[in-house]
């Protein structure tokens, strides 16, 4: 008997795997490496899940966990819980209704999505398709600093609340899969924010589109200056993603940052870097309640968070298992949106936290 016949397709993932598992079977070769890769021998990107593994909890007993509250605070503004949505280029890639699909189903979920500058999708379209919706944008600086500020213009005349600007990614790390596959993106998907031949990310045959597409368009010589510079044209906070040490992370506030994400990427820019979760901790230290801390990269489990928020996180970002959910379009982001969320309230309830307040450092041993 085929061995297809004993999955039952239609029942409902019950867990992030299961649904990473049922997209990985439906993408095309080009959209799943993409998707999934890391850098050269994606050390980090597996580290960044062992990392979690290894983190043992330390539950109270005794607690009235009757009613829960599983909110946090990200730049003074209530989250009903503490996750996110991380930046993600080329969404339609995975549905044809891509970034759009993925605004409506966090808005639906009490979710704020962080809008890729190489969105497949664009920033204005992305708005109109979820109206009042939360929203980040996420800024590339480009070697063209008239094309970088009409990005902040629009992202800012489209309502998103904040930009996060991306900082460990001067080049493309090297993603190898994609380098075999040549990646560029298929017919009738374009880097929607851009205009002209460089919207296509096409690639010369030699190497990754994308790859390629960094290595002429963003400016790998990016300083602290630049990030003043931003702060100063745009009345919108500043969140720094891409810090994996502590100096950086202060100095960072210093230059006027409102919050930074401790992250690596997903494991696709250096590989060997931190995970990042063990980055988290020296982070925290040095920010000391100045701006919010938020940290991405691995986050599987209802538990993750529980160990992000106990190691200091005011919240986490989900990168791909939403591209994953995104397969099955808006209920399927929805899906695994709602997974987390139970599996949280879950690890709440069992380590005798009722509130936020209640994850301190020393639930993990
Ligand atoms: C397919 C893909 C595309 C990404 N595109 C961007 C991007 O455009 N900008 C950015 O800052 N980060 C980007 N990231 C990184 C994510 O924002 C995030 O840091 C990472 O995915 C978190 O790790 P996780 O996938 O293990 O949750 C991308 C990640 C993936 C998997």
């Amino acid at each position: 008997m085929a061995d297809s016949n004993h999955t039952p397709i239609n029942l409902a993932p019950i867990n992030l795997a299961e649904v990473e598992a049922r997209a990985l079977g439906r993408l095309s070769p080009m959209a799943r490496d993409y998707y999934a890769s890391g850098a050269t021998d994606e050390v980090t990107l597996r580290w960044n899940r062992e990392a979690y593994e290894r983190i043992a909890l330390r539950p109270r007993t005794f607690v009235d966990v009757s009613a829960r509250d599983l909110s946090t605070t990200v730049l003074g503004r209530r989250h009903v819980w503490p996750v996110l949505i991380a930046p993600a280029a080329f969404q339609r890639l995975a549905h044809p209704d891509g970034e759009a699909a993925v605004a409506r189903a966090a808005a639906a979920e009490g979710v704020t999505v962080t809008l890729s500058t190489l969105s497949s999708t664009s920033i204005e379209d992305v708005a109109a398709a979820a109206p009042g919706s939360p929203r980040w944008f996420q800024l590339y600086v480009f070697r063209d600093r008239v094309l970088t500020r009409g990005l902040v213009e629009r992202a800012e005349a489209a309502g998103y609340e904040a930009l996060v600007l991306t900082v460990d990614a001067p080049l493309l790390g090297r993603r190898e899969r994609d380098a075999r596959n040549r990646f560029t993106l298929p017919d009738g998907i374009t880097a929607a924010n851009l205009t002209g031949a460089v919207a296509s990310v096409s690639s010369d045959g030699s190497d990754s589109g994308l790859f390629q597409f960094f290595a002429s368009q963003i400016d790998p010589a990016l300083t602290w200056a630049d990030l003043e510079w931003l702060c100063s044209i745009t009345r919108l906070p500043v969140i720094v993603k891409g810090v994996l040490r502590a100096d950086d992370a202060a100095r960072a506030i210093e230059a006027g940052a409102r919050g930074v994400i401790v992250s690596n990427h997903g494991g696709r820019q250096l590989d060997g870097a931190v995970a990042s979760i063990d980055a988290l901790p020296e982070v925290v230290e040095a920010v000391a309640d100045r701006a919010s801390v938020l940290v991405d990269g691995g986050v599987r489990r209802g538990t993750d968070i529980l160990k992000a928020f106990a190691l200091g996180a005011d919240a986490v970002l989900l990168g791909r298992p939403i591209l994953w959910g995104l397969v099955d379009g808006e209920p399927g982001v929805r899906h695994v949106l709602q997974l987390l969320r139970a599996e949280f309230d879950l690890a709440m309830a069992l380590s005798g936290c009722p509130s936020r307040a209640a994850v301190t450092r020393d639930l993990i041993v």
